[in-house]
């Protein structure tokens, strides 16, 4: 039954009349989640829910057990009170899409909100309705294992696709069955940790902090995310869980957000380890005074609130704030009128349309990063033979990537098999694991593959990290391709024949020691339940490669972190002030060479840059122009480009628009995205881009911690990477 009474003053007037009925045990109750890994309705959840002690349950995803507690809550508790029960529903549930970095690769925020729907619905039918996603902490260092939960390094990008899940989870209503509860995290500053360690301290000056991590936040604040989770480390010395000027000032007093902010997993006890608190009774304090709501799995709250009230330290009003927004959120998801889940007002999980979906979100995920001489497509009519080589080829589990407690191995279909099914009749087909998997060091089968790469037409080679090496806590200080596999591709290379390298990582890699052995990259991140047919479509040319990198590729991992808005420095590199390592004169050394921001050994360019992206199609841009060069402050540019494809087949590009702000009271980026958009055209068609950017979107925050717009010159770019050159300018005036 959905929810008659769900306007927002209702709510309201039904959270004060319950809470007016509450003891002070039964709200302290409300604020604490406790995990349960297994067991039928446990006895000390049971006990706990019966006399109003805890208020939400994670990780517990059987359909009769979620009904049992619920039915417990509502029917043997003191109030009746219905329980969140959350679930880590990262990117799919049974049915899993790529990693968030492989959807971000997508530029396409619809497939996103079809993705997230598709995993609300079937997380929905065990009872979860709540999940810990979408992460959209700004990651721009590829060694941090959870890039791979990220949707990367840019601003816009991950704003916008995080509306998108959040959009994707919660539905048009969130009481509408199989809608679900999302939370933005981690708040805030979790991807600056320092050298990509996870859980390590973070330092972000506050116009760094507001211009870029905490932009995607606010944009999932607007767009009514039920619930935030503090992140686990510490920001400029004050952990986020204890963050008063992250919890308070910006979230509650800036954005008026009215939802949950949830602790991370045992993060308000973790205050104590950080070094901040004495005790848990400390922690408790500092985390309630700082605007925690609930407490995941620790039990500073249901120890210490109760003595802190008492001893006059903290307000019945901190507690009742903290009730209030949890209750909200129960009535909002329509548990009061109706806590119980029956699945079969639900679509059936692992549905066609779901898997479609999933083929669909890998199919644009992927990106070509190279492609010499149109080796690909791939076609089966022209070949007699190819070579499926690698540890990742046929790694179904692997395939779907870090965070997939739920999801259903059986689903996928590998590379490997789908290969098979594509061409197996046309050609021969033939496969090696070649190694154990991507760590091994031992090279036994690299004859077995080096023959069979030499008698067939072409090796296709599938390489990268299985899911295991990223994902939290499993940061990498090394981001090469791990074990022998860099190895592997030399011996293949030297067969002469063409090599296709398809690699399926959690993050970016560093590519430079196999970028010149192969003669095209498919990038496909871990790209879920269905990227086997995705790999297999775009190999074989029955779709285009569409994807776009969300994160810079290093050449070097010591040139993180890398990414495309850095600043300029007073010191810009170029092609014609920097010098190589290899280079330098020792008989006459040029101590004036090269006084610019570059590396010795790297340079200053990435392998491959933020919106890089090949496709089998031609695509040009140009024409770039602006209707009108002067703009007043509060009015609207409109930049437009003409983008042909030029190519003989129809495909999707993922056309961009930068822009940067040349003098301003703040040092600003060299550019930063302010719009993109998908576009599919057939062959020798044209289409005009118009990019409407507003003065607003031009905003920035300044010396004064306030958003500002300054007049003066920008710079805009178009194209298809945001390496692109097409530029045009424009000029913000004072209105008149
Ligand atoms: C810890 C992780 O940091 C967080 O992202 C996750 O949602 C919680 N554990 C719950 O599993």
């Amino acid at each position: 039954m959905a929810n008659q009474t769900n306007t927002p003053d209702e709510i309201d007037e039904r959270v004060v009349a319950l809470l007016e009925q509450m003891t002070l045990e039964e709200k302290i109750g409300q604020m604490c989640q406790l995990g349960a890994s297994e067991g039928y309705a446990p006895d000390y959840l049971a006990d706990g829910l019966r006399s109003g002690r805890i208020g939400s349950v994670i990780n517990v995803v059987d359909l009769h057990a979620v009904n049992e507690l619920q039915r417990i809550a509502v029917e043997e508790s003191r109030l009746g009170i219905p329980l969140l029960v959350g679930r880590d529903v990262i990117h799919g549930f049974k049915t899993v899409m790529p990693i968030p970095l492989g959807q971000a690769a997508s530029w396409n925020p619809e497939i996103v909100r079809e993705g997230a729907r598709i995993a609300a619905l079937e997380a929905a039918t065990t009872g979860v309705n709540w999940t810990f996603a979408p992460m959209i902490d700004i990651s721009r260092d590829a060694r941090w294992g959870r890039i791979a939960e990220s949707f990367g390094e840019c601003v816009l990008l991950t704003s916008e696709l995080a509306v998108a899940m959040i959009e994707g989870f919660q539905g048009d209503d969130l009481c509408e069955p199989g809608a679900i509860a999302a939370t933005a995290k981690h708040f805030a500053g979790y991807g600056a940790v320092e050298s990509g360690r996870d859980y390590a301290t973070t330092n972000i000056p506050e116009t760094k902090l507001r211009n870029v991590y905490l932009r995607p936040f606010k944009a999932a604040v607007d767009a009514g995310v039920s619930t935030l989770m503090t992140s686990f480390s510490d920001l400029n010395g004050i952990p986020a869980t204890a963050n008063e000027f992250l919890l308070r000032q910006v979230l509650r007093d800036e954005w008026n957000f009215g939802g949950v902010v949830v602790s991370d997993w045992d993060s308000i006890r973790q205050l104590h380890v950080h070094g901040l608190t004495e005790n848990d009774k400390e922690s408790a304090y500092q985390a309630i005074t700082a605007g925690v709501d609930m407490e995941m799995a620790g039990d500073a709250y249901s120890k210490h609130l109760a003595e802190l009230l008492d001893e006059g330290r903290i307000d019945i009003a901190a507690i009742d704030a903290a009730v209030s927004s949890i209750l909200r959120t129960k009535f909002k998801l329509g548990l009061f009128e109706n806590a119980f889940t029956d699945p079969s007002r639900l679509p059936p999980v692992a549905s066609k349309q779901g898997l479609e979906i999933a083929r669909q979100a890998a199919l644009q995920s992927v990106v070509m990063l190279k492609n010499d001489h149109h080796v690909l497509p791939l076609s089966a009519e022209k070949l007699g033979s190819v070579a499926v080589i690698g540890p990742l080829a046929d790694a179904p589990y692997q395939q779907l990537g870090t965070w997939i407690f739920d999801g259903d191995v059986e689903l996928s279909i590998t590379p490997m098999h789908a290969i098979h099914s594509l061409v197996g009749h046309d050609l021969d087909v033939r496969y090696l694991r070649a190694m154990e998997n991507s760590r091994s060091k031992a090279s036994e089968s690299f004859d077995e593959a080096v023959e069979i790469a030499q008698s067939s037409d072409v090796t296709v080679l599938f390489l990268g990290e299985e899911s295991i090496l990223s994902g939290e806590a499993h940061s990498r200080a090394d981001i090469n391709l791990p074990g022998d596999q860099a190895e592997l591709v030399r011996r293949v290379r030297e067969t002469g024949k063409p090599v296709i390298a398809v690699i399926l990582a959690g993050r970016p890699l560093t590519l430079t020691n196999i970028v010149d052995q192969v003669d095209a990259i498919l990038f496909a991140w871990h790209p879920g339940s269905m990227g086997g047919p995705a790999i297999a479509d775009l190999l074989f040319g029955l779709e285009s490669p569409s994807g776009k990198l969300p994160a810079t590729f290093p050449r070097m991992v010591g040139q993180i972190p890398i990414y495309y808005s850095q600043k300029n420095s007073g010191k810009p590199a170029s092609w014609d002030n920097i010098t190589h390592i290899d280079h330098i004169d020792t008989r006459a050394p040029q101590t004036s060479l090269g006084m610019s921001a570059f590396h010795l050994d790297a340079g200053f360019t990435p392998l491959f840059a933020f919106g890089h992206g090949l496709s089998y199609a031609d695509f040009d841009y140009q024409h770039i122009r602006v209707d009108s060069y002067e703009i007043e402050l509060g009015a609207s540019v409109t930049i437009s480009a003409e983008l042909t494809n030029r190519g003989d087949v129809a495909a999707d590009e993922v056309a961009q628009l930068y822009v940067r702000d040349l003098v301003a009271s703040v040092t600003r980026p060299v550019k930063e995205l302010k719009a993109f958009r998908r576009v599919r055209l057939e062959p020798g068609e044209s289409v005009t881009l118009d990019f409407v950017l507003h003065t607003d979107d031009l905003s920035f925050f300044g010396r004064d911690m306030r958003r500002t717009v300054e007049p003066g010159e920008f710079h805009a770019w178009v194209g298809g990477s945001s390496d692109t050159q097409l530029r045009t300018e424009f000029r913000i005036i004072q209105s008149a």
